[in-house]
């Protein structure tokens, strides 16, 4: 998903910047394609070292920028950096998982967004009670949940609390997500689809039973199958 954002952005964009929120290994970072990658994550599991910097230095057309910083971090200090090389076009948010920092991540990205970008973030529809607990690691999470027999070693937090908070909040995003990978979701600046008010506005009271019984509504979820009608809506774009 991430890599057709990509590529469709690259047939008019020369250079296309790709942000991604939470790298860890970098099991995904590595594979995508993009002019300009930016890594964010305080704590890297991949060390990066001299070397891996000149050698991603050194691929050609590839410009990659590790910040060992969290998302707040980063967004507050590197602001210039952000501005210097052309904002972003896609960003890939799959940082902390606890929905008030999605929230604010997507927000900042939302400051640097190009017109045309995307934002996606990981996790939104977590399909069992255990893979939706609140907790700053899998592992904590797992300790938290102990022998539930629906734990699979899956977890995903409350990151579906931020894509309730937002389409409930923010009547100037479009934002959906594809069943898909643990819920994908997508946002950009304009109009809801689907648009409905969560009135408490209290997140901490929704429970993951809420979630279960109006999946479609609260995430305005769509089948993977939707993803290729995105893409071409996002061709249209920039034709
Ligand atoms: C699920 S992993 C990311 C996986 C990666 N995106 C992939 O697909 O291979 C979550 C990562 O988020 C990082 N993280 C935790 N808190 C963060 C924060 N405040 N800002 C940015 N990254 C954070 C963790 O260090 C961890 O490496």
């Amino acid at each position: 998903m991430i890599q057709a954002c990509i590529d469709v952005i690259k047939k008019k964009k020369k250079k296309v910047n790709y942000f991604e929120i939470g790298v860890q290994t970098g099991f995904c970072f590595f594979k995508i394609k993009a002019e300009r990658k930016v890594a964010i994550d305080p704590n890297f599991i991949i060390k990066i070292t001299k070397k891996v910097k000149a050698y991603y230095r050194n691929l050609s057309n590839f410009n990659n920028r590790f910040f060992e910083l969290t998302s707040d971090d980063f967004f507050e200090q590197k602001s210039d950096y952000i501005k210097k090389i052309g904002g972003i076009d896609v960003i890939f948010i799959d940082g902390l998982h606890l929905y008030e920092q999605v929230v604010k991540d997507i927000e900042n990205s939302l400051k640097y967004l190009n017109k045309g970008g995307v934002i996606l973030v990981h996790d939104c529809n977590p399909l069992s009670e255990p893979a939706a607990v609140r907790a700053y690691t899998s592992e904590e999470a797992a300790v938290l949940v102990g022998s539930h027999p629906q734990w699979i070693n899956q977890w995903n937090g409350d990151v579906w609390k931020a894509i309730v908070k937002l389409r409930s909040e923010r009547k100037d995003l479009n934002i959906t997500v594809i069943n898909s990978d643990h819920g994908v979701g997508i946002i950009r600046p304009g109009v809801p689809e689907k648009a409905f008010s969560f009135e408490e506005g209290d997140m901490d009271k929704l429970t993951y039973a809420d979630l279960d019984n109006n999946r479609e509504t609260y995430l305005n979820l769509k089948s993977p199958e939707t993803f290729a009608s995105f893409v071409k809506e996002l061709e249209k774009e920039f034709k």
